[in-house]
């Protein structure tokens, strides 16, 4: 007799067919704990999920899998804000428009970011010159070792460009049930990525950014529920001040963005195109046509094409342009996250 063990295909954006010994659908902070003391006895291994659009499942999970839908809404208008209390277990993008419906803007460079709320704090999500450090008040966690749940405020939660203290101290042991975000009353536009520094502040209203970020996004991105991907696979790396200078001595068109640190980021997708990657397939994974940052899933792609490809594209990468490139997306393994520069190195 075979026992058909519950797949996980749906709960992974990117369509890998993997599965894991037991899926859970948790509702609350307790079905959490719950699924954490009883994989705590069993030995086994535990992994939350929210929408699965930011991981690569390398194998089958061999454990737990707590698929995290804690929903609720609760918003406080004062004065000068709105406060925004939301289970982590909401789907981002719903919350971005649901603001909107109500009148409160501030989110809406965000829209279409796909995944649960919960996840946003995690990589500090972001898009169109926005990131979600900018909204966030506090985050709460549960920490699964003692039942407690501890509220981490915005300077506490050390955000950074796609990186967190959810990545680091707060990675293993704790969930993430709630995130609490602050809008301001007084909303001024932020129009300062790509084609957005086309429209006009003076005029413009939260719909229009909306809008024009979703037409933005379905122009390059591809839709997960149409084909398998995981958004930007890469971080766009962060080089020094002098290494950015020797790039751009002998490629003076590649796109770069001053920081704050002295240090320069520079555009993966940029630099993968530029090896003319694009639609460059191993098995059923390819590079993406429109976004060369973006590998897709075009036919029944297995997690070893996937790790093949992006193997090839990061000493492309290197080998033309000596940066190389480091993974966004978290990989996981049977017995949960490893190290994913390690795997594709
Ligand atoms: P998952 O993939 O389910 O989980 C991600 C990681 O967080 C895993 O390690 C998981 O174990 C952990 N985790 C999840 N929930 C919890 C929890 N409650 N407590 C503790 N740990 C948890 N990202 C951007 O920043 N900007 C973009 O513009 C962007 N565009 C994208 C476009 C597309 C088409 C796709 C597919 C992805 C894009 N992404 C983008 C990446 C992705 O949307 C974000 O990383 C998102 O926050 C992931 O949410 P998720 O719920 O799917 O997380
Ligand atoms: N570019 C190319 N060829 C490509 C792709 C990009 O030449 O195939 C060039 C573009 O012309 C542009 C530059 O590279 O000059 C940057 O491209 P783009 O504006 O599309 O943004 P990105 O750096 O590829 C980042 C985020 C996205 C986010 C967008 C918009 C990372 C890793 N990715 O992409 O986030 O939506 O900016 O802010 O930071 C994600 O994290 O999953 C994600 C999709």
């Amino acid at each position: 007799m075979s026992i058909q063990l519950p797949s996980l295909k749906a709960d992974n954006t990117l369509g890998l067919d993997v599965s894991t010994q037991k899926r859970i659908v948790a509702e609350t902070s307790e079905d959490i704990l719950k699924a954490w003391q009883l994989s705590q006895i069993e030995r086994a291994s535990f992994l939350i999920l929210g929408e699965g659009s930011n991981v690569l499942f390398m194998e089958n999970f061999n454990g737990t899998v707590v698929i995290n839908r804690l929903k609720g809404v609760e918003i406080y208008e004062g004065t000068e804000c709105w406060k925004i209390h939301v289970g982590a277990g909401e789907n981002w993008h719903q919350l971005v428009k649901s603001t909107l419906e109500k009148g409160i803007p501030g989110l809406e460079n965000l829209a279409l970011i796909p995944g649960t709320v919960g996840s946003a704090p995690i990589q500090n999500i972001g898009a169109y010159g926005v990131e979600f450090k900018d909204a966030c008040e506090y985050v709460d966690v549960l920490n699964l070792r003692s039942g407690d749940t501890e509220r981490l405020h915005r300077d506490e939660c050390q955000f950074a460009y796609r990186d967190s203290i959810f990545k680091h101290h707060y990675q293993s042991g704790y969930a993430i049930v709630a995130v609490g975000l602050k809008l301001d009353k007084h909303w001024k536009p932020v129009l300062t990525y790509g084609e957005l520094k086309t429209l006009n502040p003076a005029t413009i209203n939260a719909w229009e950014v909306f809008n024009a970020v979703c037409k933005m996004r379905q122009s390059k991105l591809p839709d997960p529920a149409v084909i398998g991907n995981v958004g930007s696979f890469f971080k766009n790396p962060v080089i020094s001040h002098e290494k950015a200078t020797g790039l751009l001595s002998r490629f003076p068109d590649m796109p770069h963005y001053p920081q704050a640190s002295g240090e320069v980021k520079v555009a993966a997708g940029w630099l993968i195109d530029q090896c003319q990657l694009k639609g460059f397939k191993v098995g059923g994974a390819a590079v993406h046509q429109q976004q060369a940052l973006v590998l897709i899933n075009v036919d029944n792609a297995t997690p070893q094409d996937v790790v093949a490809l992006a193997k090839t594209v990061r000493l492309q990468v290197g080998e033309k342009y000596e940066v190389w490139l480091e993974p966004e997306v978290r990989f996981i393994q049977a017995r949960g996250e490893c190290n994913a520069v390690e795997v594709i190195s």
